[in-house]
C-alpha cells in the first residue's frame, strides 16, 4: 500500500490494517520510497497510551518518548548492510558479523525531537547529528526557522528526520525542503503521532520521504493540535507551558 493512495483520513484504518498485515514482509513494504509505516507492536502502542495521559509526569514522558523512538528507530534499520568480520572468542577465532559502516545522520526538529534523539542515539551512537530549529507560529500555524546545521557531508548520509507530531505537516515539510537544499537526499522522517493532514501535506510535497508513525490520528482541531494526540509535545517533553 502506498502513500500515494493516501486520501485525507479515509484510508486510516486500512492503513493501520495493511501494516499490521504486512508484519511479516515488513522489510520490502519499508523498502520503496513514500510510504507510510505505522508500527502497530505491542510495546510501541502501550508506550503511547502512556505519553498521551495528560497525567504521565515530565520524566516518566520524556523516558517514554526516548524509548518509542529506539523502537522505531530498531525497526526502520532491519535493512542497514552487513559485513563479516573476524572475532577472536574466550574459546576460538570465528567469523562475525558488523555492521558495513552506511553513513546515518539524525536531524531532530527542535525542540520536541531533542526527546527522540537520546533513543535513537543509544542504538546507533556513531551517527552524526543534525539540528534544525523551526516552531509553528500559533496564529497562522506557519513554521519559522531560527537554526539550522546539519552534516557537512549530508548528501552521503541515511537521514533520520526526528519529530514527535505531524500535525499540519508545515514543520516536516519545511525542515525535509532545509535538509534537500543543503544536499540530503535519502529522508526518512520518524514521528510519534501524525494527523492525516500532516502526512497529505508532506507526501504531497516529497514524495519520496518514507513516513514512519507509532499512529495515525483522526484529525486536527481548530487550534491546530492533533485529536486525539498527547498534547504539547515540546511542553510535555521539557515541563514548560
Ligand atoms: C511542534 C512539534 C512539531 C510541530 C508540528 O513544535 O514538535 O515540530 O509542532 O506541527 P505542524 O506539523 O503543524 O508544523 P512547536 O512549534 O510546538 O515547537 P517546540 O517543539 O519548540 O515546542
Ligand atoms: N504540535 C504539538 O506538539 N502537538 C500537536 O498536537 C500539534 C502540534
Amino acid at each position: 500500500w502506498l502513500a500515494t493512495e493516501f486520501d485525507g483520513g479515509r484510508h486510516v484504518r486500512r492503513t493501520q490494517k495493511i501494516c499490521a498485515y504486512e508484519r511479516s514482509t515488513n522489510r520490502a513494504f519499508m523498502n520503496d520510497a513514500g510510504q507510510v509505516v505505522v508500527f502497530d507492536h505491542p510495546l510501541v502502542q502501550h508506550k503511547l497510551s502512556i505519553i498521551r495521559d495528560k497525567n504521565t509526569p515530565v520524566k516518566t514522558f520524556r523516558e517514554t518518548v526516548a524509548e518509542i523512538a529506539s523502537l522505531m528507530v530498531y525497526e526502520i534499520t532491519r535493512d542497514l548492510p552487513l559485513k563479516m568480520i573476524d572475532v577472536e572468542t574466550p574459546i576460538t577465532r570465528t567469523k562475525a558479523y558488523a555492521l558495513a559502516g552506511k553513513k546515518l545522520a539524525i536531524v531532530p526538529i527542535l525542540r520536541a525531537g531533542l526527546g527522540m534523539m537520546e533513543g535513537v542515539l543509544n542504538l546507533i551512537p556513531n551517527a552524526k547529528v543534525g539540528h534544525i530549529g523551526l516552531y509553528r507560529n500559533p496564529e497562522t500555524l506557519q513554521p519559522v526557522e531560527y537554526y539550522c546545521k546539519l552534516p557537512g557531508d549530508i548528501e552521503e548520509r541515511d537521514i533520520f528526520l526526528l519529530d514527535p507530531m505531524l500535525a499540519t505537516g508545515g514543520s516536516s515539510a519545511e525542515a525535509i525542503s532545509l535538509i534537500k537544499k543543503r544536499g540530503g537526499k535519502k529522508i526518512s522522517l520518524v514521528c510519534l503521532i501524525a494527523a492525516p493532514e500532516g502526512v497529505s501535506v508532506v507526501h504531497e510535497q516529497h514524495p519520496d520521504v518514507n513516513i514512519f508513525v507509532a499512529s495515525l490520528d483522526s484529525h486536527l482541531n481548530e487550534h491546530g493540535y492533533i485529536v486525539p494526540g498527547l498534547g504539547d509535545a515540546g511542553d510535555r517533553i521539557f515541563g514548560t507551558r
